[in-house]
């Protein structure tokens, strides 16, 4: 990163009006060398160094450094922008030096001319026919992401509906995998267990790294998204699924606090198989729901996340640091 920093300065440096640097600060301060000082403007995803674990001394002392230059070249932006106002308050908890910097907000934003030019798959060999209400989970095969939430709530669900109803419930827990990550291996098997042991694997298809095309179509097909994991530094399937017109049932914590609306773009419940199922019931109840939730949450992705959205707040920042 120094490095390429250094041939951007080179290259450019002169003309440039101010540096957008994106995810990781080391590079800061060679954007600072340039012979005309120029501003550097961070969008800071996450404070990198909460997501690395110290399970050992060792490993410890090895990121005391690291964390430490995290830190103190993030502190030499200018502009401090991160995607979530939830990612903030982390921000100011794990920066302690930075206490005095009160980071703006930038969401991330959708590509959605990304989303209108992908052809959609033919999904019907996925799941079993006469399926009206079909749910739809997508999150990498990861403990973390607290998958078995969405298995559970399937399974209170049942209890909620009768036979018929039942009959015509699916759920697609469809998930980023890669077979040499043995978490993703044995979450995946876990899972399947778990739903065997609730007994409803006749009502789950487990897909695992599908492709654009299969996801558009599950999107298409699907009366509601499931998003189970809880402090979600920003969360991107949501914003994907208000696009695609599906309510999204998610935590009430991290990201989806801010990009989900309550009661109006889907529903925010405690991470709770009863609280989840209570409002899986109500999109099955009440048909119109999903029509009118979806068109609420295409409107707030246009208004709100769309790249359109993102390139005018950017370019806000950007004026507010050159004037
Ligand atoms: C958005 O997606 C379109 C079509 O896939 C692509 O051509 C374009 O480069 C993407 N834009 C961005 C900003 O990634
Ligand atoms: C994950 O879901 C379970 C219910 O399935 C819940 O008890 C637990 O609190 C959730 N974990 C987190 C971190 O939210
Ligand atoms: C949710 O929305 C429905 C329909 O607009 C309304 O009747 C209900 O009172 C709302 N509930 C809450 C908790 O806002």
């Amino acid at each position: 990163m120094a490095f390429v920093a250094l041939y951007v300065l080179l290259l450019s440096g002169e003309h440039a009006d101010a540096f957008v640097c994106d995810q990781v600060s080391a590079c800061i301060p060679v954007l600072r060398l340039a012979r005309i000082r120029k501003k550097v403007l961070f969008y800071c995803h996450f404070p990198d160094q909460l997501l690395t674990k110290r399970e050992s001394f060792l490993k410890r002392i090895y990121r005391l450094p690291l964390d430490w230059l995290e830190e103190f070249t993030t502190g030499m932006a200018d502009c401090i922008v991160v995607n979530s106002k939830f990612t903030a308050s982390v921000f100011k908890d794990t920066f302690k030096s930075l206490s005095h910097i009160s980071p703006d907000v930038l969401y991330p934003s959708l590509n959605i001319s990304s989303f209108e030019t992908i052809v959609p798959a033919d999904i019907a060999d996925l799941i079993p026919k006469k399926k009206k209400f079909l749910f739809l989970s997508i999150n990498r095969y990861e403990r973390k992401k607290n998958l078995s939430l969405a298995l559970e709530a399937l399974h209170e669900l049942r209890g909620r509906l009768d036979s018929h109803e039942w009959n015509e419930v699916h759920l697609v827990m469809a998930g980023g995998y890669d077979e040499r990550v043995l978490e993703n291996v044995e979450h995946y098997e876990e899972l399947r267990s778990l739903a065997t042991k609730l007994k409803v694997n006749d009502h789950v298809t487990f897909l695992r790294s599908f492709s654009d095309e299969q996801k558009i179509s599950l999107f298409s097909n699907s009366v509601c998204v499931l998003y189970t994991p809880s402090n979600e530094h920003f969360g991107i399937v949501p914003l994907e699924a208000m696009y695609m017109r599906c309510p999204v049932i998610a935590v009430n914590s991290g990201g989806p606090l801010e990009s989900v609306l309550h009661n109006v773009t889907g529903f925010l419940c405690d991470p709770l198989p009863t609280q989840f199922s209570e409002a899986m019931e109500k999109i099955v109840r009440d048909p119109l729901l999903k029509d009118t939730m979806g068109a609420a949450g295409r409107d707030r992705v246009m208004e709100k996340f769309s790249s359109e959205a993102f390139a005018e707040q950017l370019y806000q920042y950007i004026c507010r640091l050159t004037q």
